[in-house]
């Protein structure tokens, strides 16, 4: 089949690149002249585990190419996929649709014969129906159809996701277009991974719901960490015998400093604005954003409290500063919030990224940046593990005592055992477990 991607950004060169694998004809499109020539010669423009093989095999293959020229690029194609960004407006938080219904403007003057025209972008419910009535306004003559095909893909997990899903969720209204899409996903469908056919609006609640769902998640079992504080449980045995209830699931149950990310805080905020905008207000969604966003900035307390009360005059090392490991995104860090509270009150942060340092650097200032775990954490008065790189796993705690200034370790993913730390000699806090 021959697929046209528009937007070269993350969901679009990945999903991409993935379709191009599957032995799909597939182009890239977009209007940043700079990119597009960079990816002609492999140069990836994202930090995503084995993409970059991906898209150099692919494209050396013929089956994956890029241009600027979206006419060219989608006149006789199967399929267009609508992947540009849906940022949020600073004005009042709703998703920002206006890269969407330019695309849909584009797509529908250049659209060569029936085509279905996929909304893979995360965009609110009613935008499939929307994009439907800008292709028929610019070209009412044309055979189309528009498909609500949302995206699961996990930073740093993205081509697994994509090549091995739970479920492909295809919100359609015509068969037409179903058939279609079951080609698309054939290569998947084949390999026994279900694929969902709904109507569009449901489709388009579906991926909301899943990541307000899996937000929920996350802020429910660190609450229940908070409460283990309280009463000396240990949240990791908590969520072990939660997520052996079948019915609950093991998955998504790591308490820690609170989500973040370009897709939970986006996509539970523009859910909530929906829902309030319909008449339906998601009472459950607003309480975890709520509880979400205080959660990071409390998260540097725990340091002052390790430092005996302040972290005035003190040196902080943080350790990891990206959303989540194996990723440079720094998109809603819990980081940049703990960061910013330590140095409101009065600490010197040494800041260290295995892969985000030069994004860090420009949401994170007054830090001082580092290159090594070590470099950050020499004549620190205390550290802060704040995103579970592995390589932190592997610090030998002898040498890093003699390198700090004091031995307090606070550990916001649970990395390591308390006994051991303890048994190393440090003062040691962590998540929702016993000291
Ligand atoms: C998320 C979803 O997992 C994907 O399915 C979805 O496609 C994507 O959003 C999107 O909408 O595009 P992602 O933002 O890459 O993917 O990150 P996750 O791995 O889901 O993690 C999100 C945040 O939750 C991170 O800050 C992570 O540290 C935190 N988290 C996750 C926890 O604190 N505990 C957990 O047990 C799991």
């Amino acid at each position: 089949m021959r697929l046209a991607m528009i937007g070269t950004g993350y969901v679009g060169l990945v999903s991409g690149a993935c379709f191009a694998e599957f032995g799909h004809d597939v182009v890239c499109v977009d209007i940043d002249p700079g990119k597009i020539e960079k990816l002609k010669k492999g140069v990836i423009p994202i930090y995503e585990p084995d993409l970059d093989d991906l898209v150099t095999r692919n494209h050396a293959a013929g089956r994956l190419n890029f241009t600027q020229d979206l006419k060219a690029g989608i006149a006789d194609c199967d399929c267009v996929f609508i992947c540009v960004g849906t940022p949020p407006r600073p004005e009042d938080g709703h998703a920002d649709l206006k890269y969407v219904y330019q695309a849909a403007k584009d797509i529908a003057g250049a659209m060569g014969r029936y085509t279905v025209i996929v909304d893979k972008s995360t965009v609110p419910v009613g935008t499939a129906r929307e994009v439907d009535a800008i292709v028929k306004a610019e070209n009412p003559a044309a055979e189309w159809d528009v498909v609500s095909n949302p995206e699961f893909l996990r930073e740093g997990a993205a081509i697994e996701d994509f090549m091995e899903p739970d479920r492909v969720v295809i919100g359609a209204d015509s068969e037409r277009a179903r058939s279609v899409m079951r080609q698309l996903y054939a290569p998947l469908s084949d390999k026994g991974v279900p694929i969902l056919m709904t109507g569009r609006e449901s489709a388009e609640v579906i991926k909301y719901a899943t990541n307000a769902f899996l937000a929920t998640k996350v802020t429910f079992i660190n609450e229940m960490a908070d409460l283990c504080e309280k009463v000396g449980g240990n949240v990791e045995d908590v969520a072990r015998g939660l997520g052996l209830d079948d019915r609950i699931g093991p998955r998504f149950l790591r308490a820690g400093p609170g989500y973040g990310g370009s897709c939970f805080p986006k996509d539970t905020m523009a859910l909530v604005k929906t829902a309030e905008m319909v008449g339906s207000p998601t009472w459950i969604v607003d309480a975890v954003v709520k509880k979400n966003d205080a959660r990071k900035r409390q998260m540097a307390h725990r340091v002052g409290e390790i430092c005996g009360g302040s972290v005035k005059g003190k040196t902080i090392a943080v350790l990891g500063l990206t959303f989540k490991p194996d990723t440079d995104d720094m998109r809603e860090s819990p980081s940049i919030d703990i960061v910013d509270e330590l140095q409101s009150n009065g600490a010197t942060v040494r800041a260290y990224d295995p892969e985000g340092t030069d994004q860090a650097k420009a949401v994170i200032k007054g830090a001082e940046f580092c290159s090594s775990a070590m470099d950050a954490l020499t004549g620190a008065d205390a550290a802060v593990l704040v995103t579970e790189w592995a390589e932190f796993e592997d610090l030998d705690f002898d040498v890093v005592k003699s390198v700090m200034k004091a031995a307090n370790f606070v550990d916001l993913r649970n990395v390591f055992s308390p006994a051991n730390m303890q048994a190393a000699g440090f003062n040691y806090l962590s998540i929702g477990r016993p000291a």
